[in-house]
């Protein structure tokens, strides 16, 4: 198995890959905060993140505004048109604070700023109220398992044994000459202990060295965060994705984590992470800073890989006061078209109990269009993938560029990687940069991303897949993710609706209704290469109506109805179709 398909979340050892208290706002927070005040829910009791498509942005990969080679936040405020028209409500921008960016972000060293590559404060505030303007909501990604290297909190713990910031990271004896305290790993290769001969102690780290851990048992550093959310509120954001929550505590006897067999991709022993991952001390963590969050009607977004049903549970609180969203990861994890895996996939987000969160891509992981492609229909598939997971119960989040079907652009050489884990892991591991090249606009030079020299290479791919053609071509991967959007804004069953699983034992086609109160909807994907032959039998679930309204499909039909007892589905299509018609259904 190639590396690429297993590639493992930076959380999960083992894993199976894979109300708002409504606090009354003081005046000063209620109008600083801007849209993160409105605590409106709809018809069914759902709140403004329920209804939303979020839409993850890799701000050095968006848009340059000042030709630099590397995206900014004025780039991002000249897409938010284009934005609003796909139908996108709320937008996470990965880490944009002051950084040495050897993680690209991921290492801050100043939490309550704009990094001066991506812009000032000023612009961050430009973007913010243009985004408001547009009633797109802007998430902020806080990354709280670790600072910089370079943030003052490390320089100062760093410094003496006695500095007033030593307990604020985790500092050991090692067990002796030259041997780390335990035999933890980094997740990016390595022992997760540095040696510091300031001091003679080592340091832990579950990423980069470069990304010491905070020690989240220190009362003061927790204060100290949970003040740097509230920072951000007051200045309109709507809420934050957390990085790494599982990864927070450790265990303080530092007790050595169990090996397994084989090596991983930076040639480490395989390790199961029990003493230093997904510890139960998180859920105190996570209660504290929901409270901030409801005082702002804020929203929880976790980085939540998790092992099982169980695990993505215990991240909403045991009352629904922790994380409103934790991310289900699983579609991450299933890289084939696969009705029965996927079927159970949803089964087990669905029996988590909360509100689900559904992922396709992210910056960590190879495109979807990759994932799932089988070379000759990508863009059929990439429209099929679409259609499913955006007519899911819950809410889903986007990344850039999926809807325009762009694809990994991994490095062909070591010298050509970026990003550091592809240099140490080469060529098992080749490292991010495939799934974070520049949003592909136009089919100009660079693709319209930048004048300059764009800071990672752009697919010639871009030439077919990019906005621009994509607008004007009806049948484009890009106008059905329009066409998708808008229908789940407006459409009830899609926005409020259960989730209830239709012909189970179907190996080619995945489908289902999403049924609210007397509406309910119609999903049948074909997911094999060869026309298939669908009939559906809704009389037991109080649907008698032998046809379907059809709302939208991939399929060049003209608008009409399709018999529920004989449909036939293209190869690799999506139908989506109305079927209630207003007559009451029964579970
Ligand atoms: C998870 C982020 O998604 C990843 O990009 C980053 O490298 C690690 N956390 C460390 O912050
Ligand atoms: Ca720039």
């Amino acid at each position: 198995m190639s590396y690429r398909k297993t590639r493992q979340p930076f959380l999960v050892p083992l894993a199976l890959v894979w109300l708002c208290v409504c606090a009354p706002m003081s005046a000063q927070s209620a109008s600083n905060s801007g849209q993160a005040a409105s605590g409106a829910v709809d018809a069914a009791g759902h709140q403004w993140w329920q209804n939303a498509v979020f839409y993850e942005i890799y701000p050095r990969s968006f848009a340059d505004s000042n030709n630099d080679g590397i995206g900014d936040l004025p780039g991002i405020t000249s897409k938010l048109d284009y934005l609003r028209q796909l139908g996108v409500d709320a937008i996470w921008i990965t880490p944009c604070f002051p950084s040495p960016q050897v993680d690209f972000g991921y290492d801050v060293s100043d939490y309550e700023n704009i990094d001066p590559t991506y812009g000032t404060l000023a612009d961050f505030a430009r973007m913010q109220s243009t985004a408001r303007s547009k009633d797109i909501r802007i998430i902020l990604d806080f990354v709280m398992n670790h600072t910089s290297d370079q943030h003052p909190w490390f320089i100062d713990s760093r410094s003496s044994r006695t500095s007033q910031h030593r307990d604020w990271y985790i500092w050991r004896d090692g067990r002796g000459p030259g041997q780390p305290p335990n035999n933890w790993e980094s997740g990016f290769g390595g022992s997760a202990w540095q040696f510091d001969p300031r001091t003679s102690q080592y340091y832990y780290h579950f990423f980069y060295p470069q990304q010491p851990d905070l020690n989240w048992r220190n009362p003061a550093v927790k204060d100290a965060m949970f003040g740097v959310t509230r920072w951000w509120y007051e200045r309109g954001v709507a809420g934050f994705r957390l990085d790494a929550v599982g990864a927070l505590f450790e265990d303080p006897n530092l007790h050595d984590n169990p090996v397994l067999p084989g090596k991983n991709a930076f040639g480490d022993p395989n390790m199961k992470n029990k003493y230093n991952e997904n510890l139960p001390e998180v859920h105190g963590v996570l209660q504290g800073l929901r409270q901030v969050a409801d005082k702002y009607n804020a929203v929880l977004i976790g980085e939540t890989w998790t092992g099982t049903v169980e695990q993505l549970r215990e991240f909403y609180g045991p009352h629904g006061n922790e994380l409103q969203m934790p991310m289900n990861f699983f579609l991450m994890g299933i890289n084939k078209l696969s009705p029965p895996e996927i079927r159970k996939g949803i089964a087990e987000a669905e029996a988590v109990g909360g509100w689900p969160v559904y992922v396709l891509n992210n910056h960590d992981r190879p495109r979807s269009y990759d994932r799932y492609g089988d070379g000759v229909h990508n863009d059929a598939i990439a429209k099929v993938m679409a259609g499913l997971y955006l007519t899911l119960r819950g809410t889903p989040i986007m990344y850039y560029g999926e809807e325009i079907g762009m694809q990994n652009n991994d490095p062909k050489s070591r010298a050509e990687v970026k990003d550091p884990i592809g240099k140490t892991g080469w060529p098992k591991e080749k490292g991010r940069d495939g799934e974070r090249t520049p949003m592909q606009w136009d089919d100009s030079p660079n693709a319209g991303f930048t004048k300059g020299t764009p800071w990672l290479p752009i697919p010639a791919s871009y030439k077919t897949h990019n906005v621009a053609s994509e607008q004007k071509d009806p049948n484009s991967i890009l106008v059905f993710y329009e066409r998708l959007l808008a229908l789940r804004h407006t459409n009830g069953a899609l926005l409020d609706g259960d989730y209830v699983p239709l012909n189970e034992n179907d190996p080619h086609v995945i489908s289902y209704l999403r049924r609210y109160k007397d509406d309910a909807v119609l999903v049948a994907i074909n997911m094999s290469a060869a026309p298939q032959k669908v009939s559906f039998s809704l009389a037991a679930k109080g649907i008698s109506s032998p046809t379907s309204k059809t709302l939208l499909t991939t399929m060049n039909d003209k608008p009409g109805e399709a018999k529920l007892s004989g449909m036939t589905l293209a190869p690799f299509s999506v139908y989506i179709g109305e079927v209630a018609a207003g007559q009451s259904v029964a579970k």
